[in-house]
């Protein structure tokens, strides 16, 4: 038995989707344990394309469980038209292969507006959100005025509730100038939603420990990546979740000492959606990507900022994370090139930094300090084994774990579940 925790090493979008869809093979249980649908985790099986949001990523293998556990933030009519896109999908979702905690937090529609209105008013200092709502949500939930899941199966509990809450929040969106939202609308759509998603809804805390104790085996399926931690990540510029390997056993319920491996994910070169600081930041490396139509975000199509690897960062997420050994995805997004770069230190004024400051104002001054690597200029998507990489691919790779201080043991060389190295 082996449960792993699997995080973001860098900034989100890493391709923790496609590594938790490859490693589902040998596991019994996927759990997510934080985040909401301001995820986006695209998978490939066989020429299908497949985006998952608050689903767990291992939905795609009909026979294991899937987990959306106590801290997630669940946008309850978002998560029913997932269900029913997997399902249109032919992927199996009903209770035999889905739990929902009773502990998860509601995203209510005044959530979204309100992380809208934040949006609009910060002006050119906006944080750059999905819009999903999410930092509203977890705001509640810090103040203690969610609605959970298990207000949400008791209908007249949960329409009180919901009249008082869109009452106070109405209030608050008039004061924005917004519009605000219809409680009988709201009332009506969630009840609906409400009754699709009864069949799933439980105390994951026991079914995850009997399964525990039954010697299954579990996979925790991060969400975002190490920088966009509420805690550790540039903040303000961050999600509002604890998207580093502690988060997991809050946001299941699994205590710390049931976890095996922590194993980071992280791409050969560094991408950020959304605004704040990104040392490692290239022009020209974000356009030669998105000119090869890759890089753009899974849940709003925004078109991520690219950036050469910065091991300042994983250095630190290795830190953060206590990672035992890492996945590195995206290798042939470097194919054509015929010198890489790696970010090893920064410069702050005089000062060399070995891992990044705390503050992102100190982070934007930073300027990185670069070593070059020779590139391969051969195409590596064929690749099925550590052998077939071309030797400059396999020093660069073995350069990525030696500055991450982290074993390698996965190289992605393609979005597709068979274009994945194991060593
Ligand atoms: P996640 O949020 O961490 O699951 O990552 P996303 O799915 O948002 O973004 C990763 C993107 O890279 C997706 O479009 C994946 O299909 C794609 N991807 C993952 N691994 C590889 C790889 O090794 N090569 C290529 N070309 N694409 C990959
Ligand atoms: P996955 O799981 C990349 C970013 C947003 C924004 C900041 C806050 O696919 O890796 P939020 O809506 O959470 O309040 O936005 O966090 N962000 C992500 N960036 N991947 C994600 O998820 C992200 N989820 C949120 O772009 O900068
Ligand atoms: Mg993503």
């Amino acid at each position: 038995m082996s449960n792993t925790i699997l995080v973001g090493a860098q900034w989100g979008d890493e391709g923790k989707g496609k590594i938790i869809d490859f490693l589902t093979e040998t596991a019994d249980i996927v759990v997510r344990s934080q985040g909401g649908n301001n995820a986006g985790h695209t998978v490939i099986v066989g020429g299908t394309k497949y985006v998952l949001h608050l689903i767990p990523s291992g939905i795609l293998r009909s026979k294991k469980m899937c987990v959306i556990g106590n801290g997630v933030v669940v946008d309850p009519v978002a998560v029913a038209k997932e269900i029913d896109g997997l399902r249109a999908q032919k992927i199996k979702v009903t209770k035999e292969n889905l739990m929902i905690s009773d502990c998860a937090h509601l995203v209510l529609p005044y959530h979204r507006l309100l992380d809208e209105q934040r949006e609009l008013k910060k002006g050119k200092n906006k944080i750059g959100t999905t819009k999903r709502g999410i930092g509203p949500a977890y705001g509640d939930k810090a103040a203690r005025v969610g609605l959970r899941m298990a207000d949400f199966m008791q209908p007249e509990l949960f329409s009180e509730k919901l009249a008082a809450r869109v009452k106070e929040n109405n209030a608050v969106l008039k004061a924005f100038g917004a519009k605000p939202v219809s409680f009988k609308e709201v009332n009506a759509a969630y009840l609906e939603a409400g009754k699709k998603l009864a069949p799933f809804v439980s105390n994951t805390v026991v079914y995850l420990h009997n399964a525990l104790k039954a010697g299954k085996e579990m996979l925790f399926e991060g969400a975002q990546g190490t920088f966009l931690d509420i805690d550790h990540g540039t903040y303000p510029y961050v999600t509002s979740s604890n998207t580093t390997a502690g988060g997991a056993c809050t946001g299941s319920g699994v205590a710390p000492h049931r976890m095996d491996r922590v194993l980071g994910v992280m791409k050969a070169y560094t991408t950020r959606v959304g605004e704040g600081p990104f040392p490692t930041e290239n022009e020209e490396f974000s356009d030669m990507l998105h000119g090869m139509g890759r890089e753009f975000g899974a849940t709003t199509g925004r078109a991520r900022r690219c950036g050469w690897f910065d091991a300042v960062a994983v250095r630190y997420a290795s830190m953060i994370n206590g990672i035992d050994d890492i996945a590195v995805t995206n290798l042939d997004g470097l194919d054509s090139l015929a010198k890489i770069k790696i970010c090893t230190h920064y410069k702050l004024g005089r000062k060399t930094l070995e891992v990044p400051p705390s503050d992102f104002r100190d982070l934007t001054e930073c300027k990185p300090v670069y070593i070059e690597m020779p590139g391969w200029q051969t195409p590596t998507h064929e690749a099925k084994k550590w052998s077939d990489l071309p030797k400059n691919a396999q020093a660069y790779l073995q350069k990525l774990a030696e500055l991450s201080e982290a074993k390698l043991t996965i190289a992605s060389v393609g979005p597709n579940r068979d274009q994945t190295i194991v060593l």
